[in-house]
Formats: C-alpha cells, structure tokens, sequence
C-alpha cells in the first residue's frame, strides 16, 4: 500500500537521491540536502513498506501562483498510480491554499495532461518563476513545456 504524507527529516537522504538520479539525467534540477530541508513543510513523499519511493513539493510564488517541483518516483515504481497520487496531494494542498493556478515545467507533457494540466505559453510566466533556473545548465536553451492546472474550475 502507498502512503501519500508530508515529508519528515528522517526522509530528506531519499529523496535528495531520487531527485539527484533524475538531475543527473537532466530531467529536473538538482536539489541540496539543505534547500530539502529548509522546505521540508512543503514537500510530500510516497511511502511504500516503509521506504521512500516518490516525491513533490509545492513553491508557491505569489498570491494566484504557485509550482509543482521536483516530482519524483522510483524508477523500479514507475506506471502504478504513485506519480499521479503526488500530483493529486499537491493539486488538494494548492487548492486548500486557495491559490488559483499551479504550474509544472516539464518535459513529462503526457502524464501532466493526464493529471489534468495543459500547456500554456511559457512567456506568460512572470520571471520569478525563472529566477531559479540561473543554478540550470539549459538556461539559455530551455525546452521544458510550460503546463498549468486550474484549481477553480469556470462554469
Ligand atoms: C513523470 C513521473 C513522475 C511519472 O510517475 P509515475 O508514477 O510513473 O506516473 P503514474 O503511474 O502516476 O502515471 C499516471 C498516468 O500517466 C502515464 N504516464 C506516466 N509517465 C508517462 C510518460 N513518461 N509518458 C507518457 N505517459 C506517462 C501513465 O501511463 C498513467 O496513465 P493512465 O492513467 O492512463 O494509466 C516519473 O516517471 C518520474 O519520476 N520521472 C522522472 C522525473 C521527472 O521527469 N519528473 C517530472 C519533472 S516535472
């Protein structure tokens, strides 16, 4: 059974490695143990008999906007529901927060639509949302989609 939950201390080595496998292949950027640390409130890890297996947190940049980050699941966990169960957490707690968009740059366009996000245009974006990607290798030739989810659906 999988356990949706807010990350603890006794989790951050798990998931700085898991994170650190997929930076290494160039699909996320890199975390310190300590930025983990300082922002462990807002992270939420997938338990699975006790071990780490998946991982997302929740930036939030202003008072209508906020980002899914660093969303990560065991490789040998892939394709059994755990990502989407993430992305789900993260979704409830935006929501619960009363924030109205939430947003994911990917290169995982696919699984986000089937977690009920679309692509928006990147030059939309206000620059704080950039203001991390100084620390990225593909600064000046980024190619993550830009993808948003709406937490107050219009009827
Ligand atoms: C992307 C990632 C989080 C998906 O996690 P997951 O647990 O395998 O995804 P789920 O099993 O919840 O998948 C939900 C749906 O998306 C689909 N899906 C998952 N990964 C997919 C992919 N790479 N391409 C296409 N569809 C995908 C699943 O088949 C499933 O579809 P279904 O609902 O029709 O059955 C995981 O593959 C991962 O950690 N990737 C490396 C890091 C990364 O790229 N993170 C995203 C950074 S923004």
């Amino acid at each position: 059974m999988i356990q949706i939950r807010k990350a603890k201390v006794s989790d951050v080595e798990a998931i700085f490695d898991l994170i650190q496998l997929y930076a290494e292949q160039g699909l996320l950027l890199a975390r310190t143990r300590e930025s983990l640390y300082q922002n462990l409130q807002a992270i939420f890890v997938a338990v699975k008999d006790n071990k780490v297996v998946g991982s997302a947190s929740l930036h939030i940049l202003d008072k209508q906007l906020a980002e899914i980050r660093s969303l990560v699941v065991a490789e040998d966990q892939g394709k059994l529901g755990i990502g989407k169960r993430l992305v789900e957490k993260v979704v409830d707690e935006t929501k619960n927060l009363e924030i109205d968009k939430l947003i994911s740059l990917t290169y995982q366009v696919e699984f986000f639509s089937k977690c009920g996000f679309e692509v928006t245009v990147k030059d939309t974006m206000p620059q704080k949302v950039w203001i991390d990607c100084i620390h990225c290798p593909k600064l000046h030739n980024c190619d993550e989609i830009a993808m948003v989810y709406y937490t107050k659906q219009l009827v």
